[in-house]
């Protein structure tokens, strides 16, 4: 019996030393250790034994055990210790590698351009008026004095919204934001219809073409629509204000010219054009080697559309004018392809 003990003891032993983890260390325990393992056994036999044998026996067996649970608890801690060393030196953290870093959003291109037109015009005491995106044929064309079959309607076909039984007045998507000059009248003469207050306004917004989209041409852009009416205002108030917002927006130095042009809701009308500030003037592929740039349309205010606005033309007069944030966009950064601006993608808006 004192040979199987020591035999018990010897095997225990060498099984230990090939347990390297806690799962195979735990599964030695209950083999050697366990209600079943051999040295439980030897407990459990001990009525078999003579009276001379039990204590003789008794005191191996119990050597045996503590001896083995010396071993466990020896090896536990073994393990323990191999298991903190594999994880320190195999998952190193390194805390001088750099954070990573936060992505900050901004604003789109054409908003940010939107803005800083709209403090440029917010100085020079314009207010800004937002106007509504879609609009009744009335609206968008007849008060502003395009007649229903007039041909510069065909510049700006349109997105109808609502056309069956309003053949006369469907409602579309706006296609310039000048019908806000209508609303923004009206709003403004029902103050003090008998005499109605003067007006500087900004009007920004998004319009719609139904137009093939090509580098140059997109259904959707925006625009802001300035209006100024008052009495006594003049063509030269005009020249001043848009040549002042010029020098804002593109440089004290930048130079200016107007032609002459034509929109039905002005009379007289102009285009304004700045100084190509790529050439300085001298003429490259982005002013097409003209040396200008044309950046908004303008004019007096059309008597007829005064009049649909409540303000009496003999008594009032003014003048108003539109541009694209978007084109604006396109000359100073030479952007050669207007699809980009919705295209959404962050390699063309991150450059912002
Ligand atoms: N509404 C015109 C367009 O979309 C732009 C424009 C031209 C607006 C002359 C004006 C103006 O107010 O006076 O092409």
């Amino acid at each position: 019996m004192l040979d199987k003990l020591s035999e018990i003891e010897k095997t225990a032993l060498d099984a230990l030393g090939s347990v390297q983890d806690a799962s195979s260390l735990d599964a030695w325990r209950v083999a050697q250790l366990g209600r079943s393992s051999p040295l439980m056994q030897v407990f459990s036999g001990f009525g078999a034994l003579s009276k001379e044998e039990r204590p003789i026996v008794g005191q191996a067996a119990n050597k045996v055990k503590a001896a083995l649970e010396a071993a466990l608890a020896e090896k536990t801690e073994a393990v323990k210790r191999s298991a903190l060393e594999r994880s320190l030196s195999g998952e190193k953290l390194d805390v001088t590698l750099p954070g990573r870093t936060i992505h900050h959003g901004r604003l789109h291109p054409s908003t940010q351009q939107l803005r800083r037109v709209l403090s440029i015009l917010a100085e020079m005491g314009f207010q800004v008026y937002t106007s509504r995106e879609v609009e009744t044929d009335e609206m968008n064309f007849q008060l502003l004095n395009f007649p229903p079959h007039h041909p510069a309607r065909e510049m700006q076909d349109s997105f109808y919204v609502e056309a069956e039984g309003r053949e006369e007045n469907p409602v579309l998507m706006r296609t310039h934001t000048s019908p806000g000059q209508i609303h923004a009248m009206r709003e403004f003469a029902a103050m003090n219809p008998k005499d109605p207050p003067s007006i500087r306004i900004a009007l920004p917004g998004m319009c719609f073409r139904y137009e093939q989209i090509t580098a140059r041409s997109e259904i959707q852009f925006n625009q802001v629509e300035g209006l100024a009416v008052g009495k006594g205002i003049t063509f030269s108030n005009l020249k001043g204000t848009l040549i002042d917002f010029a020098h804002r927006m593109f440089g004290q130095n930048a130079r200016t010219r107007f032609r002459a042009s034509y929109f039905p809701f002005t009379e007289p009308s102009a285009e304004m054009d700045v100084e190509c500030f790529v050439c300085g003037g001298k003429g490259c592929a982005v002013c097409k080697n003209s040396g200008w740039l044309e950046i908004l349309g303008c004019g007096m205010v059309h008597p007829v559309v005064l009049q649909n606005g409540g303000y009496d033309p003999k008594i009032y007069s003014g003048f108003a004018w539109g541009m694209g944030p978007e084109r604006q966009l396109m000359l100073r950064y030479k952007i050669e392809d207007i699809r980009y601006f919705w295209g959404n993608d962050v390699r063309f808006l991150e450059q912002f």
